[in-house]
């Protein structure tokens, strides 16, 4: 992909699989002035994921993809990304794992958000690992998307007290606050040094 002029905002498709609060808060920071960022699409593997709604309010196209057959699904949101010259992607909540066909065509052109200091806790239920293993601290990381699962160079992290009266809601709750804060900064961040 062409190195991008500052000046040029950069095109932004953000993938989702269900309530889309870090793409809202993604949405919200395109929109301040002098945001480097436009979301043009959002790509979503669940035609019933609430955070459609976020994109129809904004006026962003939203694209259902069928995920039965990956293969296919992948060649068509790389056709589709082609098409709408797509220079970023930022997973939010996007619940399938991208393949080596879309990591290594968009290498270091995608982020992701995890809720755990990585590299503690990848993958799944990091809120119920957390309490079980009485960590005094969690938090959230955006990192790049390489091709080991939740193991790309880290962006941005931020650390959130884990508290006695702690549950898996009350601490999910917590962190997401978090994950909406520092997503957007790590854009911002990601791109006064890398594009
Ligand atoms: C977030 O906790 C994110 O870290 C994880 O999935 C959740 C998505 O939340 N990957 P939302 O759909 O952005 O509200």
């Amino acid at each position: 992909m062409e190195k991008l002029n500052g000046k040029k905002k950069i095109r932004v498709s953000v993938f989702i699989s269900g309530r889309g609060t870090n793409l809202k808060s993604l949405i919200n920071f395109s929109k301040k002035k002098n945001s480097p960022i436009k979301i043009v699409l959002v790509i979503t593997n669940n035609k019933k994921a609430k955070g459609i709604y976020y994109a129809k309010k904004n006026k962003i196209k939203s694209l259902f993809i069928n995920y039965k057959n990956k293969n296919k699904a992948e060649t068509k949101i790389l056709i589709i990304l082609k098409k709408y010259k797509i220079n970023l992607i930022c997973l939010a909540g996007f619940m399938k794992i991208l393949s080596k066909q879309i990591i290594s065509k968009y290498k270091c052109r995608i982020l992701n958000i995890h809720p755990s200091l990585l590299p503690k806790y990848k993958g799944l239920n990091t809120h119920k690992r957390v309490l079980k293993n009485k960590e005094k601290f969690t938090g959230c990381t955006v990192h790049i998307v390489n091709l080991r699962l939740d193991s790309g160079k880290i962006i941005l992290q931020k650390t959130v007290k884990v508290l006695r009266k702690d549950d898996e809601s009350s601490l999910s709750r917590r962190v997401l606050k978090v994950e909406n804060l520092i997503y957007p900064r790590a854009v911002k961040k990601f791109i006064s040094s890398n594009l």
